[in-house]
């Protein structure tokens, strides 16, 4: 199989192709591609494994370029910060006959033009998986796994905890821009109570995700995968999804200021410069870094309350990006999840095989389905 990867020199692209090389043979082609040849070079020492791996330097918004890199693939990895250009890389990835996976964040404008290709996508049986990763690309995995394991499900909170260094002096621009306007258009709304709608501050969860991360308070983060879970699963009262990854001052300080920064095209430059210093000295920690993903889901089981409990952990946190990224190509690869269409990860991949790759790829998952305490206890697993 030839996999091409377009970013293959930056943080998540970089791990991605770790993981990746030690699952492929020596009939396999990884192409590693980037701007900046050191930054590849350094990207192809670590590879490990039989398969062929070779570096392109390139810039994507040269189309020829991309369009020459990517003839003869089978499947292109993209991990490029550039959900403008999302549109155009997915016409030469459909031109060239390949499947697409995307790690970027869950924007409105990578959907969007994602969407925009659906119907040929479909048409020429393509499969293009999005929101790969992390988050995006586990909540929703997360309460699938949980609905799979309750007769009834009934509340569903995901909720993210962070204490890790943001690497923010090795982000390039774009990666930075995407978090701007991530902050700018941030939407404080979870699905409660039976409908979606934005939660007073005083509604954001306290949850204790043990050291070294400790008690955080959470705020909602909507992400494109948990909007189906509702209607999926009609018994569902409480579906959503919940992080805390930074610091009072970041949060309560700079946040807002970043995100009225975030606004003003003009003022752009700044923004990112003040995006990276802030999140380098009050949203960056030293070790012992943490970074776990946990829901306790309430319903009923062999008719009786129950719970059903899964973390997904680690101390890296692009390993936590690429392993769920690799774990999703793994069955992608072997035709298990593969189906032509507009795909996120969360949707696609089958939620107890992942849970299992996850954990073969170095991740900690713990899962327990229990009876609440004061139910008749009938089983526990
Ligand atoms: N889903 C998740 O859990 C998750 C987690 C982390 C990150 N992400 C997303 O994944 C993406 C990568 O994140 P990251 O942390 O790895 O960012 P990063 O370290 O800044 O890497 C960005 C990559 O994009 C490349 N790039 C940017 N503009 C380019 C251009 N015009 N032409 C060619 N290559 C270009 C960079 O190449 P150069 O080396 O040439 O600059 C680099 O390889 C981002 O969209 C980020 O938001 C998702």
């Amino acid at each position: 199989m030839r996999i091409v990867v377009l970013g293959a020199s930056g943080n998540a692209g970089r791990q991605i192709c770790v993981l990746l090389a030690r699952e492929l043979s020596a009939d396999d082609h990884l192409v590693l591609c980037g701007r900046d040849p050191g930054r590849l070079a350094a990207t192809h020492a670590l590879l490990a494994g039989p398969v062929r791996a070779d570096e392109a330097v390139l810039d994507v918004t040269d189309a020829d370029a991309v369009r020459a890199v990517v003839a003869g693939a089978d499947l292109v990895v993209v991990t490029v910060s550039r959900p403008d250009l999302v549109g155009a890389l997915g016409r030469i990835v459909l031109e060239a006959g390949a499947d697409w996976f995307d790690t970027l964040l869950s924007s409105p404008t990578k959907l969007a033009a994602l969407r925009g290709l659906q119907g040929e996508i479909g048409h020429h049986g393509r499969c293009f998986v999005t929101d790969g990763g992390f988050h995006p690309g586990v909540p929703a995995a997360l309460v699938r796994w949980a609905a799979g394991h309750l007769e009834e499900i009934r509340e569903a909170d995901v909720m993210a905890g962070m204490r890790l260094d943001w690497l923010a002096d090795t982000l390039s621009d774009s990666t930075v821009e995407e978090m701007l306007d991530e902050f700018a258009d941030f939407d404080l709304a979870a699905w409660v109570d039976g409908e979606s709608r934005t939660l007073r501050w005083s509604e954001w969860p306290k949850v204790d995700f043990g050291p070294p991360i400790g008690a955080k308070t959470c705020v909602p983060m909507p992400l494109a995968e948990m909007e189906a879970l509702p209607r999926r699963h009609p018994s569902l009262r409480r579906c959503g999804f919940y992080i805390c990854g930074f610091s009072p001052v970041m949060d309560y300080v700079f946040l807002p200021v970043l995100m009225v920064l975030a606004k003003a095209p003009s003022l752009r430059p700044l923004a990112i410069r003040l995006t990276r210093w802030s999140m380098g000295r009050f949203a960056s920690y030293p070790p012992p870094h943490r970074l776990v993903l946990q829901l306790t889901a309430l319903g009923i089981e062999d008719g009786v309350p129950a719970a059903a409990t899964v973390r997904v952990s680690g101390d890296d946190g692009y390993l936590l990006t690429a392993a769920p990224a690799v774990a999703c190509l793994r069955r992608l690869r072997d035709g298990t999840i593969r189906r032509p269409g507009l795909h996120l990860q969360a949707q696609l991949v089958e939620p107890d095989v992942f849970l299992g790759d996850l954990a073969a790829l170095g991740l900690e998952v713990q899962t327990r389905v229990a009876p609440l305490a004061g139910a008749p206890e009938q089983r526990a697993s």
